[in-house]
């Protein structure tokens, strides 16, 4: 009987332990999701999406969607940012001019404020969404010559932290950078240009 009362119990309390993960989990989506989704009324319209980067911390990325793309904004650390001359020899197209970008980028950093690199999350080889890597030197993307960047799983394209694409993958060009401005310090408007004109 007793065995039966506390098998009973230790059912309850494994109910409720469940439970209470379940609501966590959804606490910790609940986030991610509202971030990813642009307003119904933003994405029929293909409208601008602004992000506030004041949050955001060195090395941090995060993915906006902007006309059903999925747009990477990343505040690169100095480091990143010395990195980029470094691993020039290895790159396709480092002086972006097969590229898509708008002018008033930066065409070897590729940024409007050296920190805050923005792209359009698809592979320029068939459109998969690379994977964020920046760890130097990551084993499984070459050791030592691997200065971060990232890493597209479905065919093995890499690119770096600026988005330019290596020698001897797939992927043609460089990913995308889209049209964007700011807005005082810390607000990035993606799909306005810098000069004003969408
Ligand atoms: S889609 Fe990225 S390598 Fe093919």
């Amino acid at each position: 009987m007793t065995d039966g009362v506390n098998v009973g119990r230790r059912r309850f309390l494994t109910g409720m332990t469940s439970a209470v993960g379940a609501a966590g989990a959804v606490g910790i989506a609940v986030p991610f999701v509202k971030s990813w989704n642009p307003s119904a009324k933003a994405k029929a319209a293909g409208a601008p999406v602004k992000y506030n980067i004041s949050k955001l911390e060195p090395g941090q990325m995060v993915t906006v969607e902007w006309r059903g793309k999925p747009v990477y904004v990343v505040r690169r650390t100095e480091e990143a940012l010395q990195n980029l001359e470094k691993v020039e020899p290895l790159l396709r197209d480092p002086n972006s001019e097969e590229s898509v970008q708008p002018a008033y980028v930066n065409p070897e950093n590729r940024a409007i404020k050296p920190q805050l690199l923005v792209l359009v999350g698809l592979c320029t080889h068939l459109g998969c969404a690379p994977m964020y890597r920046p760890e130097v030197g990551a084993t499984d993307l070459g050791g030592a010559e691997w200065m971060g960047g990232f890493f597209c799983p479905c065919h093995g394209s890499k690119y770096d932290m600026a988005g330019r694409v290596y020698k001897g993958v797939p992927a043609p060009t460089n990913l995308d950078v889209p049209p964007y401005s700011y807005e005082g310090d810390d607000i990035i408007v993606i799909g306005v240009d810098q000069e004003g004109t969408a």
